[in-house]
Order: C-alpha cells, then structure tokens, then sequence
C-alpha cells in the first residue's frame, strides 16, 4: 500500500513543483508584486514533497528494494533505489525547504520569486535524475 502511495504521491509532487517553478518563474520576468496565491503555489509544492519524504522514509525501511537491497550494491538498479534515490531526494527536499525559508525572509517580491524560482528548480533537477523511472513507469 505504502508503495502505491509513494508512487501515486510522486504525480503530485512533480506536478506541484512545476507549477510553483513555472509561476515564479513568470512573476518574476513580469515583475509582478509576489501575491497569496504565489505563496499557496510554493507551500503546496513543499507539503506534499515533504509528506513524500516521510512515506519515502517509511518505505526505505519496509520495502526489499530500500534497506534490504543495500547488501546487493553491485546492482545498478538496486543501488538506485536503496541509496541514491533517496540521497539524492533527501538532499532535493532540503533544497526546496530552504528556498521556502529564504523567500519569506526577502522583502522584494523580485527577491521571493527567485528563491522559490531557483532553489525549487535545483530540487526538482535532482529528484528528476533519481527517479527509478523504469520502475515507475512499468507500472
Ligand atoms: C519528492 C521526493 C520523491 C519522489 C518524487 C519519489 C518518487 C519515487 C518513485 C516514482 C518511485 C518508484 C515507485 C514505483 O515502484 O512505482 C520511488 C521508489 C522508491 N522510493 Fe521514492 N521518491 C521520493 C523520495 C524518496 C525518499 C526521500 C526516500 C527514502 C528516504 C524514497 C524511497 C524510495 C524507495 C525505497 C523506493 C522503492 C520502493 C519500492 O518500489 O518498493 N523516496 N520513489
């Protein structure tokens, strides 16, 4: 159940994150005042990646290809979703939490569409490149 949750989940995180990148993105190149719907755009995004990293956590300890499998490193695809899949996640969500904490201490609107703009899309770039897509989407 915890995987198909995780794996469903992981429609919304992506979709969340591109939608707050996407809106920063264009409030910044307007130069438009950073309103509540931009901040509703950004916490959105950052629940449900954190809501992702719990079950996530979760599932490295219950599932065989989390925990279990870092005694079969030598498989590419083991070592995949036992480490670098998470690593590398844990490391992206860290990202989008601290672009969430930067933008509330910018007084600009300028200043807070480019820390959700940027440190967003370097966490969305991370979690893209660790994604077990073939897993995924075999599904
Ligand atoms: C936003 C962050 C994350 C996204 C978008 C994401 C996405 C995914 C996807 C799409 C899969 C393949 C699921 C499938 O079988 O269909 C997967 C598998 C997995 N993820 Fe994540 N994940 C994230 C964070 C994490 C974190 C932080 C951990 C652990 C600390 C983790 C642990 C795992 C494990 C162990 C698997 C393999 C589980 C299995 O199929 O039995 N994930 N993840």
């Amino acid at each position: 159940m915890l995987q198909s949750i995780h794996s469903t989940l992981a429609y919304v995180v992506l979709a969340a994150l591109v939608i707050a990148i996407i809106n920063s993105f264009l409030g910044l190149s307007a130069k438009r005042n950073f309103e509540k719907k931009d901040r509703s755009f950004a916490l959105i995004a950052l629940i449900f990646s954190h809501v992702q990293l719990v079950v996530g956590l979760i599932l490295w300890f219950t599932s065989p290809l989390g925990k279990e499998a870092m005694s079969q490193m030598s498989n590419s695809a083991m070592r995949l979703t036992a480490v670098e899949h998470p690593l590398v996640n844990i490391i992206a969500i860290v990202l989008i939490t601290i672009g969430w904490s930067k933008h509330k201490k910018e007084d600009s609107s300028n200043g807070k569409f480019k820390k959700i703009a940027y440190l967003y899309a370097v966490g969305l770039v991370l979690l893209l490149s660790r994604i077990p897509w073939s897993l995924w989407l075999a599904k």
